[in-house]
């Protein structure tokens, strides 16, 4: 039984989020027989761990700082095992644009979609191309920041009039924004542990169009349906462009594809891939590998293993 830094809080704005995710964690580990040392991360991590000599770290961070790579560079430099994806799948996932380019030159389908960055907007009148993006994308057009989560910033505008206000939101998020073609259809997540895909979870908001922030992480806003009900072969290819994804972008561990099913074609759409997916009660990851028979102490437990093995693979290569 090792020593387990739990790494959560920080100060993204899922930090909320990752409290809660923490605490089912820390307590799964405790059950588990492991020392817990919970470290809320702020200016003193890199002191904190050099202290405490952590066997391992388990990462319940989301966003930025936690889920793009940062804190696993440190990790990496200090030799702490850590659970999850490595570097260079957390850049690739967190930057929703990089994700998207990946995810089109290997053949895997994504909403149409165009970048922009604030730069452009500033020094070369990008707002000029504002039309010819949205005719080629039509209305309504999601508007949303390249990184963040938890559908923070994230804005469908309706018509033209629209436009500018929703990038005015998103640049509030981030230096560069993603205009993408609208899919009208059904929620989809689907996790993969280990590269195996687990059961298909399907989001269905019960009040607004479009499950927002806050109705995510309340409960009773959301109902989520696991296994989703689909037909044999959606659900077969749903699992396939997960595991797909999880490989393209190199991720380890765990990870959680969003992907839309079109209502009007029954064409399966990548949205982004989540590298630190929620532990918390509502959470999709937890739920799916209940639904794969497998319960919340064991998946953490396989997380854990998961980071020590890989940890030892390195020191043999
Ligand atoms: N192109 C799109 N078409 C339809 N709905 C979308 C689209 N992009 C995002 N959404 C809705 O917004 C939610 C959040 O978008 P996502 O790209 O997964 O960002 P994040 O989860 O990081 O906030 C999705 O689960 C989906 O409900
Ligand atoms: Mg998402």
């Amino acid at each position: 039984m090792g020593r387990i830094a739990v790494l959560k809080g920080g100060n993204s704005l899922e930090r909320q989020v990752s409290l809660r995710s923490a605490a089912r964690v820390e307590d799964a580990l405790e059950r588990l027989g492991h020392e817990v040392v919970p470290v809320d991360v702020g200016a003193d991590l890199v002191e904190r761990l050099t202290s405490e000599r952590p066997d391992a770290a388990f990462i319940v961070l989301h966003g930025v700082g936690g889920e793009d790579g940062t804190v696993q560079e440190l990790l990496e430099i200090l030799g702490i095992p850590y659970t999850g994806s490595g570097v260079l799948a957390c850049m690739r996932s967190m930057d929703k644009v990089l994700t998207k380019h990946l995810l089109l030159e290997a053949g895997v389908p994504t909403p149409e979609f165009f970048a922009v960055g604030e730069t452009a907007f500033k020094r070369l009148g990008a707002a000029g191309v504002l039309p010819a993006m949205e005719e080629r994308l039509d209305f309504p057009i999601v508007v949303k920041p390249a990184a963040q989560g938890s559908a923070l910033g994230i804005k469908f505008a309706r018509t033209a009039a629209d436009v500018p206000g929703a990038l005015v939101a998103a640049f509030s998020y981030d230096t560069r924004v993603l205009l993408e073609r609208y899919v009208r259809g059904r929620d989809l997540a689907v996790s993969v542990l280990e590269g195996a895909a687990l059961p298909v979870v399907e989001a269905v908001p019960q009040e607004e169009h479009f499950y927002d922030f806050e109705s995510r992480y309340e409960i009773g806003r959301t109902r989520f349906v696991c296994p989703a009900e689909l037909p044999e072969p959606i659900t077969a290819r749903a699992q396939a462009l997960a595991v797909a994804t999880y490989e393209l972008l190199g991720c380890d561990g765990v990870a959680r594809v969003d992907i839309m099913l079109e209502d009007a074609t029954s064409e399966l759409f990548v949205l982004e891939a989540n590298v630190i997916p929620g532990m918390t009660d509502t959470s999709l990851l937890p739920q799916a590998a209940e639904a794969a028979g497998i319960a919340f102490e064991a998946l953490v437990e396989r997380m854990l293993e998961l980071a020590f093995e890989r940890d030892a693979g390195r020191a043999t290569v």
